[in-house]
């Protein structure tokens, strides 16, 4: 085809701007609600979504598909036993034949380089449902959420401070990305030797100017922290080093008891992208007043609405919604 779409890989894919406006209209859409008139409701009409997904998903595939049904579109789930792929047939020969009769293809996989590789040879936009280094749909829905809780623009989380406690994983390296265009601080835990590597530390720097901070100590981080965040220790891949990360991880786990020791802001809030193990986070913070991890999973509807807005019904324009 003429010229190659834009796709979505990750947060850095973004300008600032871009960032704001995605967040800001994924809580517009949460706002109107879909009625009847919503402008988005024959956005994808005709249109098919591809859902490649080779993971297990709860979130990103239910909140896509009803995302593109809202949109008034088709969504195609194909799981990892459906189709040729990774058996039969080439990454590069499943592109070229999947976007030759879609609209637009929500991938999520192992490897990075299979989404980089799926988006260079698709004819359609790419979207990234999750690869092994970026989740950029979980981090518009957690900081939709922000500022849904805060009751700000996205563009006014400047100055906000997130502390991460736990492993350092995709939702972490896209959520710093992306806090560096917002002007959040990042503070990160992590145990000896389940660190950032130095080359996302690098894209986190080349994101913008804004403090990385970096600790083996939980409770450094979470120092004055407004929102306390963390993810299961064991992501999907990694299920063969079970053992010996519960253990790496222990005392990471978020808890009240960690947030007074550590002296967080007095009204912390707790997010986690789910699905939730109970060693990283105790069920009195899970399920406690300053959790929003519910909201921040419904979320992730209006994140996919605007996602598919911008990438595919505005085919790679992102511009506030007309509401
Ligand atoms: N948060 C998230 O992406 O969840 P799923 O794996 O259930 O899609
Ligand atoms: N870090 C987790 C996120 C799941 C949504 C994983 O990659 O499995």
């Amino acid at each position: 085809s003429s010229s190659s779409p834009r796709h979505f890989l990750s947060i850095s894919n973004l300008t600032p701007t871009e960032l704001t406006t995605l967040v800001n209209n994924a809580t517009t859409h949460k706002n109107s609600q879909l009625p009847p008139t919503w402008p988005l409701r024959n956005a994808l009409s005709n249109k098919t979504i591809a859902l490649l997904f080779s993971k297990l998903s709860t979130r990103t595939r239910v909140s896509t598909e009803s995302a593109v049904v809202a949109m008034g579109g088709h969504p195609m789930f194909l799981g990892k036993n459906d189709i040729q792929l990774g058996v039969n047939e080439s990454l590069y020969d499943t592109s070229v034949v999947i976007s030759s009769m879609v609209n637009g293809i929500v991938a999520r996989v192992g490897p990075h380089s299979d989404i980089a590789n799926l988006a260079k040879d698709s004819s359609v936009p790419v979207i990234n449902a999750l690869c092994d280094t970026y989740h950029p749909m979980q981090i518009i829905a957690d900081f939709a959420t922000l500022t849904q809780t805060f009751s700000t623009p996205a563009e006014k989380l400047k100055g906000l401070k997130i502390a991460w406690v736990g492993d350092a994983n995709n939702v972490l390296f896209d959520m710093c990305i992306g806090a560096r265009k917002l002007g959040i601080d990042m503070a990160v835990a992590t145990p000896e030797g389940y660190g950032m590597p130095d080359k996302i530390k690098r894209e986190i720097d080349a994101a913008g100017p804004g403090s990385l901070f970096e600790t083996n100590s939980p409770e450094e981080a979470v120092k004055g922290a407004n929102v306390i965040v963390t993810d299961t220790w064991i992501s999907m891949g990694q299920e063969d080093e079970k053992t010996k990360r519960l253990e790496a991880f222990k005392g990471y786990q978020v808890t009240e008891e960690l947030a007074r020791r550590g002296r967080a802001a007095e009204d912390w809030r707790f997010m986690h992208c789910l699905p939730r193990h109970p060693e990283e986070v105790s069920d009195e913070v899970f399920y406690g007043k300053r959790s929003l991890v519910f909201p921040e999973a419904q979320n992730r509807l209006w994140s996919a609405i605007a996602t598919l807005e911008a990438f595919v019904a505005n085919k790679g324009v992102v511009k506030k919604t007309e509401q």
